[in-house]
């Protein structure tokens, strides 16, 4: 049977880095087999204080894992994803085995919009989303396991934004939280990593909803609108390959928006500390397992394109030795 070529793979890689990470910190590594590519999670990129459980990281390489298989779909090569494929050795999240398909013309829409996602934590614009796309959203994280839930405006509203605040409040009060979120963010423009200053939101809140305090973030409150909607991942289970699935859903789900033309940006500060992960999981009806907000909404027609967000390149994350 034939290989992808060494360009083809490294092609793939490049696009698949471009994946939303927590705090941008990149926490994966990726080797190469013949017809196999390989995601191992980089714990030393983790965030104890933010994400004791390793929630994030898991979901922040799940989003580079489906990343790279729409890269690799794009490419002519289609993957069937063996997850933790080792038990022995848990930082070895997945193998893709890959085999040789002519591209959708799906795959190719969603392959074109890795690089132009962002991470939007601007005003967005009141029109509402229509329900057809949250339809189709549901079933592209269907498709990976995932229950996508719509909030819905009262009672469910107010509980997952009210989790927010709390949640926002607890680590600003957690100084080593606090001093994680200071080091990963409001850097600049020479940083492989990080969250960029320029990335970060230009008020405190948007209506009802507060935005996560990145260096650089004013304390004074926004208009009081534009917070746009609000979706939660949520999965039966709660386990690593749980979490890698959310974040392989949200991918699907940010990479669809975009070439929607929606703004979205993942929020998972309720979902980092204890006693507001519990509030989550009511809102999700106590029978699933909340894992991501995903705030989505159509941008304002005053908004410009935003800054890139850096990346470490492919052959930084690449290692030399075949898997
Ligand atoms: C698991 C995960 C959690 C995240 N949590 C938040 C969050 O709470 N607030 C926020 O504004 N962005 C959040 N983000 C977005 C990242 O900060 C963003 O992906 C990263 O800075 C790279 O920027 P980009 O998405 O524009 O490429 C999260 C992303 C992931 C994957």
């Amino acid at each position: 049977m034939t290989a992808p070529g060494r360009e083809t793979l490294l092609a793939a890689l490049a696009l698949a880095v471009h994946a939303p990470s927590v705090h941008n910190t990149q926490p994966w590594r990726w080797r190469f087999g013949r017809r196999s590519v390989h995601l191992y999670a980089d714990p030393l990129r983790w965030l104890p204080a933010t994400d004791p459980a390793e929630r994030d990281l898991l979901m922040s390489c799940g989003a580079a894992l489906h990343h790279a298989r729409v890269a690799l779909a794009a490419l002519g090569w289609a993957g069937t994803v063996h997850r933790l494929p080792n038990p022995a050795y848990p930082d070895h999240l997945a193998a893709i085995e890959l085999h040789p398909r002519e591209p959708s013309l799906e795959v190719l829409a969603m392959a074109t919009a890795i690089p132009h996602r962002r991470s939007d934590r601007r005003r967005y614009a009141s029109w509402p989303v229509p329900q057809a796309r949250y339809r189709e959203y549901s079933g592209l994280a269907a498709a990976e396991g995932v229950v996508l839930h719509v909030v819905s405006q009262g009672r469910d509203r107010t509980r997952v934004v009210e989790a927010i605040a709390k949640a926002d409040q607890l680590q600003r009060s957690n100084p080593q939280a606090a001093e994680e979120l200071a080091r990963w963010s409001g850097r600049g423009r020479w940083a492989e990593d990080g969250v960029p200053a320029a990335s970060v939101s230009e008020a405190a809140s948007y209506g009802d909803l507060r935005l996560r305090p990145y260096a650089g973030t004013p304390d004074t409150p926004g208009p009081s609108d534009g917070a746009g909607e609000l979706l939660v991942l949520g999965t039966a289970s709660d386990d690593r390959v749980a979490a890698l699935k959310a974040g392989e859903a949200a991918s699907a789900v940010l990479l669809a928006a975009t070439t929607d033309g929606l703004a979205s940006c993942p929020l998972t500060q309720p979902l980092e500390v204890g006693s507001t992960r519990a509030r989550m999981t009511d809102v999700l009806g106590g029978d699933l397992v909340p894992h991501m907000i995903i705030r989505i909404g159509w941008p304002t027609l005053a908004g410009h394109p935003l800054p890139k967000t850096p990346r470490r390149p492919a052959d930084e994350v690449l290692d030399p030795q075949p898997a």
